[in-house]
């Protein structure tokens, strides 16, 4: 018999493979509108019980998100999920800073008492960078307020003296559950800028302050809490249920179970137990297909898509394994929509386009770590390399990064001594891109520039009216500045770092 006439078997049947699409296979067809992009409404669920006015989360990775990052996420709009290389105090009072940050009682009171000499306060009040504090006895009763107007006359001609001889001891006062509306006009009313809050025996709890509720006014878009503290996502292992209460415990509102295989059935078991354990919401990833969705479902507040698309992974390569990312986004997409539950896409979007395409192949958020590894709030310092600016951004499977944590999210041991890791990641490094404020003004921008094309004013609703075209080869040329020579960057478009 001829080779090629042989018959159909069990190895060839496995060469008619179904085609998976990624970002550069498929633009969104232009469709009728009346939305200006400025207008479309870009709020959206991340999990079940967790809402962002940005759909866009920043990676759980040690180049990119920690507290202060987390912070400046949240402050305009998304969500910053913390990494898993730190140890457990490091995560949890990063996770208490985010939380902190812009609370409107501050509970890390500076405090004097009484007895103190106004010199010492003076001194107190400049290390803490503050510029009044509440004077309270050994109980915490509120006995007076002392302020840097009220100290400055007493630093020229009597620093000895003690704080009780200049403090203001008429002190205004509110309760827990005072509104910064209630809080301002008791300023306003009595020309003060700090209201200490006492509990009903007069003993202080907390402190809010004027240069507080005006920062908190600054950022009118930022993802909240129902106390109106900022959103913290934290990543945790799936089978570190200790880490995940503790992270819980702190005030974490949403947990992402973290591991580059969550289709492995004891990876699943242990998202479970962690789920069980917990009372904030926990979404699991990440995955790539129907199956692993239609496992994970059922106790997930939310599904992670990515396996292999990320800029720094090797995955693909050193393991053979991997999903295009659109496929995967819109496979998990129709399974979690028949139960209601979000969808992230994590990595692989370089661009504003590639984050509004994941939308319309059904995630509900996008979650980018080379995009925010460039910026100021970004961990680790900038470099000079040949004159330009560069911050380290590196896989969490890369060498460097097990070796400061551990491979515990590629399901692999540490090492022996004599052997070498076998990384899933590179190390590399981004372009220093300044403020985080800025990337992602440019990234929700051109989201909503892609809302306006498809003529949909909200999240859902783009992903219900959103179609794709299929793209050849000449067709991405053509959709990238071609046959030109950039003489000046663009903000938002650079064909290849
Ligand atoms: P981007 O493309 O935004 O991707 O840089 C960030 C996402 O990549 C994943 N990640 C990795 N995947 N090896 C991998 O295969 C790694 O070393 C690695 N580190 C991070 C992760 O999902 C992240 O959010």
């Amino acid at each position: 018999m001829a080779r090629d006439s042989r018959p159909e078997g069990q190895y060839t049947d496995k060469l008619r493979v179904p085609e998976a699409l990624t970002f550069d296979d498929v633009l969104l067809r232009p469709k009728e509108s009346r939305v200006e992009p400025d207008e479309a409404d870009v709020s959206t669920r991340v999990s079940t019980n967790v809402e962002l006015n940005v759909p866009v989360l920043s990676a759980a990775m040690d180049t990119v998100t920690e507290g202060e990052l987390a912070v400046e996420m949240a402050r305009q709009g998304g969500l910053g999920v913390l990494h898993r290389n730190m140890d457990l105090d490091e995560v949890v009072s990063e996770v208490e800073y985010v939380k902190r940050a812009d609370e409107l009682i501050i509970r890390d009171v500076v405090t004097a008492s009484p007895d103190q000499t106004v010199r010492e306060v003076d001194a107190m009040m400049e290390n803490a960078g503050v510029s009044g504090a509440p004077v309270v006895d050994e109980d915490d009763e509120v006995l007076g307020i002392i302020s840097g107007t009220d100290i400055r006359p007493y630093l020229e001609v009597g620093d000895a003296d003690e704080v009780r001889e200049a403090m203001t001891d008429e002190v205004i006062t509110a309760t827990e559950g005072v509104t910064a509306r209630e809080a301002l006009e008791l300023m306003y009313e009595h020309k003060i800028e700090r209201v200490p809050i006492v509990d009903d025996e007069d003993r202080l709890t907390g402190l809010v302050t004027m240069q507080k509720i005006l920062q908190r006014r600054e950022y009118g878009n930022a993802a909240r809490d129902d106390d109106g503290s900022l959103l913290c996502g934290v990543a945790v292992g799936p089978f570190e249920t200790d880490r995940a209460v503790a992270v819980d415990d702190a005030g974490a509102d949403v947990l992402f179970i973290d591991c580059a295989h969550a289709h492995n059935l004891n990876v699943i078991d242990g998202a479970r137990d962690i789920k069980e354990s917990v009372e904030a919401d926990v979404v699991v990833g990440n995955i790539g297909t129907a199956e692993a969705a239609e496992d994970i479902v059922g106790f997930a507040d939310g599904l992670k898509v990515g396996i292999g698309p990320g800029s720094i992974c090797t995955t693909r390569v050193v393991s053979g394994s991997g999903m295009p990312q659109i496929t995967a986004v819109a496979q998990v997409a129709d399974v979690a929509a028949d139960h209601d539950v979000p969808v992230i896409a994590d990595g692989g979007i370089r661009y504003s386009g590639d984050a509004i395409k994941a939308i319309a192949a059904g995630a509900d958020a996008v979650m980018l770590g080379s995009y925010f590894a460039g910026t100021d709030e970004a961990p680790g310092r900038v470099i000079t390399i040949e004159g330009k600016k560069y911050k380290q951004y590196r896989g969490m499977g890369s060498v460097g990064a097990m070796q400061s944590g551990d491979g515990d999210r590629y399901l692999k041991d540490e090492p022996d001594e004599e052997d070498e890791y076998v990384p899933e990641g590179v190390e590399a490094a981004k372009p220093y891109k300044g403020s985080l404020e800025g990337e992602l003004h440019q990234l929700v921008g051109g989201m909503q520039s892609g809302m306006g094309y498809v003529g949909a004013e909200t999240i859902p609703e783009f992903k219900e009216r959103s179609e794709f075209v299929r793209v050849s080869s000449a067709g991405q040329q053509e959709s990238h500045a071609h046959d030109v020579m950039i003489t000046d960057e663009a903000p938002n478009y650079s064909p290849g770092e």
